[in-house]
């Protein structure tokens, strides 16, 4: 039975937020520092001086997916999200849109054609028009089709099978770009995925951009969502993806950047996928033992130094601002899990001082 780590203290001897070295001011130039943000109303007064010391950009985490902003078919719940984009413009902070075509947190009816007659064809050119429209020129971008690109390939697909494409065919996704260039003529609209690194995944996500741009859909850019595991980075696979995105005129980023300090099945971040952890599986429930914290910080430098190799890579976002809010504390079970740069008292880890070291 292995010992269990020592209690993580708070680490009172972190120097203040504002005397710390600033993430985007050392990356200012070449790489937006962002972080996934669920409600900017309900951030604490030191959660937001971190967030605005740290970061120049931030990602809706959930309020702008599908579900969220468009419960029902005339009902739309725009208030947190008018506060976010309030929030950025008063704050200089570039915002990124997530997400307008997804087979998650997508209601339902979206999907069918309901008693107002209206068709799934018809229900997306809506939502986009209105949720879209309503934010024009005031959003950096949008993650305007997320995961559709299929994890294996058993029959020769290329595609997710997911209910847009059960509803709409292929086009669907020529459809959502095309609408959102419509509806907002300046945003950078991009195409985001996961595993969108591993070699297979990458030459069908490589022949959906394609199409799309032999469409003419205006596809900014590519977004590479980076959920890995520590001592599973593909750091080759990484910086062969960065070159051949890149060859076809895309900004490439990384989109929810985070590195899992415990192992979880090989599924990257099919949320379709859960399982339960026993007490003793949650290794690190009293705090995150400072070996381990070393070989993430180590990690997390090796692809920092791809990111700034690479020209065509724009923005590194991570997927929370501090462990405490990360999603990895609860998929795919519940456990305490420490994949960011700050820690639960929002103190910097080793990783974020071999960052800016
Ligand atoms: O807001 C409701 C709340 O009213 C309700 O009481 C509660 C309990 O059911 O659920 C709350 O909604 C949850 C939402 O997060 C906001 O907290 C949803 O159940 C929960 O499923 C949702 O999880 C999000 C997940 O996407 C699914 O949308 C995670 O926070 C978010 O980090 C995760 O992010 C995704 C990206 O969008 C796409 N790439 C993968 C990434 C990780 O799965």
């Amino acid at each position: 039975m292995a010992t269990p780590p020592r209690k993580q203290l708070p680490n009172s001897a972190a120097p203040a937020i504002d005397s710390q070295p600033s993430l985007k001011a050392i990356s200012a130039g070449h790489l937006d520092i962002g972080c996934a943000v669920h409600d900017t109303q309900r951030l604490s007064p030191k959660e937001q001086q971190l967030l605005l010391h740290h970061f120049s950009s931030i990602t809706a985490e959930n309020v702008m997916k599908p579900e969220p902003i468009h419960p029902e078919p005339q009902r739309y719940r725009f208030e947190p999200v008018d506060a976010m984009v309030g929030f950025c413009e008063q704050h200089a902070l570039k915002l990124i849109g997530h997400t307008l075509a997804w087979h998650q947190q997508s209601p339902a009816w979206f999907f069918e054609t309901g008693d107002d007659g209206l068709s799934p064809k018809h229900r997306l050119s809506q939502h986009i028009a209105e949720v879209v429209g309503r934010y024009a020129g005031r959003l950096h971008a949008w993650d305007v089709v997320n995961e559709a690109v299929a994890d294996t390939a058993a029959n020769g697909e290329y595609l997710r099978d997911t209910p847009w494409l059960r509803a709409l065919g292929e086009d669907y996704l020529i459809q959502t770009f095309k609408e959102a260039r419509k509806a907002d003529p300046k945003a950078r609209l991009y195409y985001n995925d996961y595993n969108l690194e591993r070699r297979d995944k990458r030459a069908r996500a490589l022949k959906l951009l394609q199409r799309l741009l032999d469409a003419g859909a205006d596809v900014s850019g590519v977004g590479i969502q980076g959920h890995w595991i520590l001592d599973q980075v593909p750091f080759e696979e990484i910086e062969q993806s960065i070159e051949q995105y890149a060859a076809l005129g895309l900004e490439v980023m990384f989109t929810e950047l985070d590195l899992d300090v415990i192992d979880r099945p090989d599924c990257s971040a099919d949320l379709d996928v859960q399982r339960a952890y026993s007490l003793e599986e949650d290794l690190y429930r009293d705090g995150c033992p400072p070996d381990v914290l070393a070989r993430q910080a180590e990690q997390y430098a090796q692809l920092f130094q791809l990111f700034r190799q690479h020209p065509a890579v724009t923005r590194v976002t991570f997927w929370g601002l501090h462990d405490g809010q990360s999603w990895l504390n609860h998929w795919p079970g519940t456990r305490t899990n420490h994949p960011l740069l700050f820690d639960r008292a929002l103190n910097p880890k080793p990783a974020f001082w071999q960052l800016v070291g």
